[in-house]
Formats: C-alpha cells, sequence, structure tokens
C-alpha cells in the first residue's frame, strides 16, 4: 500500500478510533523531545552517533575511565535539565491519566516525560534514566533517583573553555547538525579534567563502590523488570486497539518489532514522524496512519478528542 495520505480525513478517521481504543500501546523515541532543544540519538548530528560518545556508553569504559564517563553523563543530565517537556509529553501524560489502558514505552533517557508528570506505572523507561543512579557493582543493588546538578561537585562544568550550554556553544552544535556533522563530546572544546574516584558519587550501601548512571548501556541487556511489565501488557487476553510510534523510526528494532506484535492484537498502527518515509519494516497496512511533523505540534492535535486542550506549563 502507498504511503497514508496525511489530511483532515485521516485526522478524524483517527480520532474516531481513538475514541474507541481502551488498550493502547505508545513506543517514544528522541523525536519526542526533538522540539524540547534536546538533539536526536539517530538523525543527522545526533549525539550517540559520534563515535567518542558510543565508546563512552559501555561498562568497560566505565570500569577504565570513570571520572570521563560521568563528566559525559553529567553533561548530558545538564543538559536534559536545561529543556522543558513539551506539548506532546504532557499530551501522552493526560492520555495515560484518562485511559487506564494506556502504556508507553519509552526509549528516552531525559527525563522529560517523568518532568510532565505523566504516572510512572504507565511509563516504560527501555533505557533506564539520566536520573537515576545505581550502585556499579551488579552484586549490590542500590539505586536512587537523583535530579542532583552536577551530580557532586566536583563535576561541575569546567570554566575556561566554551561552557557547553552557553549560547556560543549552542551556535557551534547547531551549525555543526546542520552541516550534517556529528555534533560529539569533543565539539565542546571544554578540556575535561580527571577527577579522583573519591570525588565522584560513591555507593552509599555497600560503600565500596561508585554510582554509575541508570541507563542502559552498549552490551546490556534491557532492565527485565521493565521488559514483563511490556509483555504482560502486549499478551493479555483483551487485546490492543492501538499503537502509536513516536519520534523513532518505525523500520528498525525495537519499533519494528513491537509494531508486528501490536498488529498480531490487533491493534492499528499511527507513526508519527518528521520523516515521510519511515514505513514500519513489514510496510504499511489498510487503516495505517502516518502523521508527519514536529511531535509537539501533532500529538496533543492526535490525542484531542480523549484529553482536550493541553497547554504546556511555562
Ligand atoms: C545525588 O547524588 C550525589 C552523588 O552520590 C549525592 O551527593 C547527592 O546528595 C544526591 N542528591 C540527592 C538529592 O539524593
Ligand atoms: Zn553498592
Amino acid at each position: 500500500m502507498a504511503t497514508p495520505s496525511i489530511d483532515k480525513h485521516a485526522l478524524d478517521s483517527f480520532h474516531a478510533h481513538l475514541s474507541q481504543s481502551k488498550r493502547v500501546l505508545a513506543l517514544l523515541g528522541a523525536g519526542l523531545s526533538a522540539s524540547s532543544g534536546l538533539p536526536t540519538f539517530r538523525g543527522a548530528g545526533g549525539l550517540w552517533r559520534s563515535h567518542d560518545s558510543i565508546s563512552l556508553a559501555t561498562p568497560e569504559a566505565f570500569a577504565a575511565d570513570p571520572s570521563l564517563v560521568w563528566h559525559f553523563y553529567n553533561y548530558r543530565r545538564h543538559m536534559a535539565l536545561q529543556a522543558q517537556p513539551n506539548p506532546a509529553h504532557y499530551a501522552l501524560a493526560e492520555l495515560a491519566r484518562k485511559l487506564p489502558g494506556f502504556q508507553c514505552l519509552s526509549q528516552n533517557v531525559d527525563g522529560l516525560s517523568q518532568r510532565a508528570e505523566h504516572p510512572p506505572d504507565q511509563l516504560q523507561l527501555l533505557h533506564g534514566t539520566l536520573f537515576e543512579l545505581k550502585c556499579a557493582s551488579r552484586r549490590c543493588d542500590y539505586h536512587e533517583t537523583n535530579f542532583t546538578d552536577p551530580v557532586v561537585p566536583a563535576l561541575a562544568i569546567p570554566t575556561g573553555g566554551v561552557d557547553p550550554t552557553s549560547n556560543e556553544a549552542r551556535r557551534e552544535a547547531a551549525a555543526a547538525q546542520d552541516k550534517g556533522q556529528d555534533l560529539d563530546i569533543s565539539d565542546v572544546k571544554v578540556p575535561i579534567p580527571s577527577i579522583s574516584t573519591k570525588d565522584l558519587p560513591q555507593c552509599p550501601k555497600c560503600n565500596a563502590h561508585l554510582l554509575r548512571p541508570g541507563v542502559v548501556w552498549f552490551g546490556e541487556s534491557l532492565p527485565a523488570s521493565v521488559l514483563k511489565n511490556v509483555d504482560d501488557f502486549i499478551d493479555a487476553d483483551a487485546g490492543i486497539d492501538l499503537i502509536i510510534v513516536i519520534g523513532t523510526s518505525a523500520k528498525v528494532y525495537p519499533a519494528a518489532g513491537y509494531i508486528d506484535e501490536a498488529r498480531e492484537k490487533g491493534a492499528r498502527v499511527c507513526v508519527v514522524n518528521m520523516d515521510t518515509n519511515d514505513a514500519p519494516a513489514s510496510g504499511w497496512a489498510e487503516g495505517d496512519w502516518l502523521f508527519q511533523g514536529d511531535a509537539a505540534t501533532v500529538v496533543p492535535e492526535l490525542l484531542k478528542p480523549v484529553i482536550g486542550e493541553i497547554k504546556a506549563k511555562v
């Protein structure tokens, strides 16, 4: 089937289906947070595209140089805290309150859905969050929610170089992205001081190991409890009425897999993305929707029949 058309007719038919839906799944990706000012992972210039940032996101890198890895994550926490949830985050949180059979699976670690007060039991964080700290030892189960910035005083963003949060640094990063270049930690041109292990976040439970960011690193498995919640939701006898894929490629894992599973459970598929070529891996089916545009604009419009008008908090 050809790409579904994006028009008033499509919006009306989506609204009609949503209004009758009892069990709805949403899959959230970096594009949801793009208009909050956070760089996307996979788009041109995404933070994670650069070799440096990928090589920092491993347990081996943390073991080898915890100071460098903590600098990187402290910087990402700082950037995420500078950003604000956008109307799409608020709209999804409101849908969760209105519709108990709504589950969001988020790949985002930026904490914006949580700050939009998304009900926690309707938000499955597939990749963890920057705002959870956990013991670096697998034998210790300590973890905490922590929004302190900088996470420890020694990790304060260095002065002397270009402050990565300054307008100048942001302009440079935006210019690099426009040219399709990678934005990586070396682009911020800040000398990264090495700090001693004793000044990094310490586990208060075992008193023997560092705390690390509560995100899923390359080579690690997704959190078992989260995957169980997701499987339980998908496998329930009641079936699924609708899956909405927002700001993440419908073509690739994990979206592609969840789309197929949801379809088998009876779901119709709705994709919200900037990219009109973003067909699901198994192709479009009769009755699918594709809405192209910024999630912050499109999502509140899509959910309006259930949630009413959403006003972003300022
Ligand atoms: C956050 O973590 C740091 C490092 O372990 C700690 O010093 C700080 O007290 C924590 N903040 C909160 C609010 O728990
Ligand atoms: Zn510990």
